[in-house]
């Protein structure tokens, strides 16, 4: 069958998803799969099946394409697809909603409030003090993130979080300081297993979109150097952070680790980066598997 690699599309992560789809669209050729890259648009994504597609890799960030919009429009054409069903992708791409499921299932993330005005951010340094992360709640790739260190940046960070329209869904929420352990951390999960994790040192304040593609600076360390009881521990806590929402086939999980090697969620990403910089790659990588392989496993998952 023909399978189409739906990448670009109209969100704010647009280029993000043409390098990740590049990669995907030439590691299937090269393992023989007849395979048309395409750049999705509202209305080419509604004539998959007339034009003869049997699957989809779906390679579309955030809006549209990660948020269940898309994974609709494939229901109603019977295509089976890469990654999470409409609910699960709706979701995830949440945060919000998301953190409220996770704590209803005992897991770990940190507190939060949802600023629904700007004065709502002063409420959430009164909580939670500084550094204050303020975020959109619907966005990737760290786009509209703050970390937000004294009075004189709350302004900005709040129009930043608003996005372009500015009427965005704000979470303000509790920075968690690392420690020894090192702090950001990632796992990925492929076909119901969770890779090994990877520990993330950006050069900067945090990993933001600049250290996620741009700089060569930002340090990557997998295996991650945590113990083996500890690093087991953690990924089982990410599977059902994962599972919690009904996410299947693969994605990704972002945390943080405290000083005391607690994990803190920040998020689920359902239709992760697969860029050469990309981080579920770089984990298949430390398990064995390359990238055409990977591409391979994720693709035979629309089969399950
Ligand atoms: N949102 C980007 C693509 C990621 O999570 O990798
Ligand atoms: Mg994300």
């Amino acid at each position: 069958g023909r399978v189409a690699v739906l990448m670009g599309g109209w969100s704010s992560e647009r280029q993000v998803s043409l390098w990740s789809g590049q990669g995907v669209a030439d590691a299937l050729r090269s393992r023989g799969v007849d395979v048309v890259a395409i750049d999705a648009t509202p209305d080419n994504v509604l004539q998959l099946k007339a034009q003869g597609i049997d699957r989809v890799f779906n390679v579309l960030h955030g809006t549209g394409g990660e948020d269940g919009t898309l994974q609709a429009v494939l229901e109603l054409q019977g295509i089976p697809y890469t990654g999470s069903g409409v609910l699960a992708s709706a979701l995830a791409m949440d945060k919000l909603r998301t953190k409220r499921l996770w704590s209803a299932e005992g897991l770990p993330t940190p507190d939060y409030l949802w600023a629904r005005s700007r004065a709502d951010l002063d409420e959430a340094v009164r909580r939670f003090g500084y550094p204050l992360i303020v975020k959109p709640s619907a966005e990737g790739s760290s786009v509209g993130v703050s970390k937000v260190k004294s009075a004189d940046q709350l302004d900005a960070a709040w129009q930043l979080a608003r996005g372009s329209r500015g009427d965005g869904v704000v979470i303000a929420e509790r920075f968690v300081a690392g420690g020894a352990y090192g702090h950001e951390f990632t796992c990925a999960i492929v076909d119901g297993e969770a890779l090994p994790l990877i520990r993330i040192e950006p050069d900067g304040e945090f990993y933001d979109y600049h250290a996620k593609y741009l700089s060569d600076a930002t340090c990557y360390h997998c295996p991650s150097g945590l113990d083996a009881t500890l690093e087991q521990k953690i990924q089982a806590i990410c599977l059902r952070a994962f599972e919690c929402v009904g996410a299947r086939g693969w994605g990704r999980v972002d945390f943080m680790l405290d000083a005391h090697g607690q994990a803190w969620l920040i998020e689920l990403n359902l239709v992760p980066g697969m860029t050469s910089h990309s981080l579920v790659p770089m984990a298949a990588a430390a398990r064995g598997m390359d990238y055409a392989s990977l591409c391979w496993a994720i693709l035979e998952t629309t089969l399950a």
